[in-house]
């Protein structure tokens, strides 16, 4: 009998393999949509704009977090991984989101900061009230400063906002952390850390959540046996893999296994996604499936808008992502830097700080070519096999607000650099919904974050229905590549102008954009998205376009 061979191999469950090519739209909660004129958004604004994200097409969307906090780092300071904020909403607003997202058929990725918590965290309030050696401390990084009293930090090493990264608790102890001294390190050595942290997950995936964005994911496991090494021996560039005392310790993947086996136990199995800023080839053991299964390639964010830079980040993370058993992940903004549209409006190589210390007035930005460019980057990258990640604003064009005044910024960067450098809130400048109104929308009274008067022609209903609007765009190429979007396969286009990247995904569709800003002629075939205007026989500089049918290199 030959039946049973013959039987085709069932398909993957319905629902398991969504997240391999979804685009999935970060919300920053407390910039996104204020119902209650607070000035800071919250759970109840966001449900009221799910139309917006359903409209827009996205697949899932990933909140970030919206955990009670004292915001000394805009929320990754969380004091309890199970509650929400009470000025952002409550559970059951959180349940009525969940409820909204699903009726819409969007999906709800919830971040989870398993690498600190915030400094009011209980447990690390009884860490303080205890003594030092007791198993209260045990659940973070305590150790004994250098000198007499041990008045000295236990090492000289720097925290990633700036400053010491240790915290002296007034009687010989510190405490480490490697963001702001708000977020205490965890000590992912001691089994209550690990214990608390699965009820973490357990508790939102019962609520309903379909996954979960980790931070910093790679820190969490850490060698601190005695001696420390110095600032200088910790940097050291010839480690080899997996030696780093803080970060990409291949303990970590222990960790996970132990998440992926609780993620599985759920129906459908809840997704990840790593935040992990390790090399491309040590991406693969946070992106398995025996892992979180995906982790985010940062690589757009550092290349430059040139073909070559962009054709190498694809195929060096196509191959990554397949030698993972993963799908890759494309990334052109998030929260924490410069929105695209206004990294490709600055000349090539720009200090990015330092033009944000200008003011944005050093050198002066190019905003209608930033545009052209994100929008034709957006375009390339929603066409590629893998999931894209949108940041909220993006579909309106959202430049970075890069003339905050001094005395409106919150992200710790600025105090703790002493003021050498300005941070992130130019990406986190809460979203102007209308062209009106106290906040543009956002709600009815001021925005946590000043916005700017040029926000009202950006504004959502400004573009709402305008040919060639940047929103009306986001939808056409969202729409459009849900029409088209097939198997994870790409093949490249060969012969094409040396400005040009062009490749075919099955079932004859075809990304061509031009980096260049000589126009090349227009490749056969039927246009159905551009990112900007197009002729019939040429296609501009910095533009892509989409192609169905016989498409080439080439008229
Ligand atoms: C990465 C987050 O994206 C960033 O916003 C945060 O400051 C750090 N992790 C610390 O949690």
């Amino acid at each position: 009998m030959t039946d049973l061979l013959e039987t085709p191999a069932p398909p993957a469950a319905p629902g398991t393999t969504w997240w391999r090519q979804a685009v999935v739209y970060q919300v920053y909660p407390r910039s996104f949509a204020d119902s209650n004129g607070d000035g800071t958004g919250d759970l109840p604004g966001l449900t009221a704009r799910v139309p917006h994200l359903a409209r827009l097409g996205v697949d899932a969307v990933w909140l970030s977090p919206f955990y009670p906090s004292e915001l000394a780092d805009g929320g990754y300071d969380v004091a309890d991984h199970r509650d929400v904020d009470p000025r952002i909403g409550t559970l059951e607003q959180f349940d009525e989101l969940v409820a909204a997202l699903h009726g819409a058929g969007v999906k709800l990725i919830v971040d989870v900061v398993p690498n600190h918590s915030s400094d009011r965290h209980p447990w690390f309030q009884q860490a303080l009230a205890a003594a030092p050696g007791s198993p209260e401390r045990e659940r973070y990084v305590f150790r004994r400063g250098r000198g007499e009293r041990g008045e000295l930090p236990p090492t000289d090493w720097t925290a990633a906002f700036g400053g010491p990264a240790w915290e002296p608790v007034g009687d010989g102890q510190w405490y480490l952390h490697l963001f702001a001294p708000e977020q205490p390190d965890w000590n992912w050595a001691n089994p209550e850390v690990r214990e608390d942290h699965l009820r973490t997950l357990r508790f939102w995936a019962d609520r309903g959540v379909d996954g979960f964005r980790i931070d910093v994911a790679h820190a969490l496991v850490k060698d601190l046996s005695e001696p420390l090494p110095s600032a200088a021996d910790l940097a050291a560039g010839d480690l080899p893999d997996g030696a780093h005392r803080l970060f990409d310790r291949d303990e970590v993947h222990e960790v996970y296994r132990e998440w992926r086996e609780l993620f599985d136990s759920y129906d459908p199995p809840r997704t990840a996604v790593a935040e992990a800023w390790v090399p491309a080839h040590r991406r693969a053991r946070y992106a398995s499936p025996e892992g979180l299964g995906q982790a985010f390639n940062f690589d757009l964010l550092q290349a430059g808008f040139d073909a070559a830079s962009f054709r190498a980040v694809v195929e060096d993370n196509l191959r990554l992502a397949a030698q993972a058993g993963s799908s890759s992940t494309w990334v052109l903004s998030n929260h924490d830097v410069v929105r695209h549209a206004s990294r490709y409006a600055l000349p090539a190589g720009t200090d990015e700080e330092a033009w944000l210390l200008s003011g944005g007035t050093e050198p002066v930005a190019d905003r209608e070519r930033g545009l052209r460019r994100a929008r034709a980057a957006t375009a390339f990258v929603l066409a590629l096999p893998g999931s894209t990640y949108l940041y909220q604003g993006e579909e309106l064009g959202l430049p970075e607000v890069a003339d905050l005044p001094a005395e409106a910024l919150q992200d710790p960067t600025w105090r703790r650099s002493g003021g050498t450098r300005k941070g992130r809130d130019g990406c986190r400048v809460p979203l102007p919904w209308s062209a009106g109104g106290p906040s543009h929308g956002f709600g009815d009274g001021p925005a946590h974050l000043p916005q700017p008067g040029w926000y009202a022609a950006l504004a959502a209903d400004a573009q709402e229905g305008e040919a060639g609007s940047t929103l009306e765009f986001y939808r056409r190429a969202l729409a459009q590549r849900a029409r088209s979007q097939t198997a994870e396969e790409l093949e490249w286009v060969t012969g094409t102008p040396a400005d040009v990247v062009a490749f075919r995904r099955p079932g004859g569709w075809t990304c061509v954009t031009n980096f260049g800003t000589t126009p090349v002629p227009m490749p056969t075939g039927r246009v159905v998205l551009s990112s900007g205007p197009v002729g019939e026989t040429l296609l501009p500089g910095e533009t892509t376009v989409w192609l169905e049918g016989e498409a080439g290199a080439g008229r």
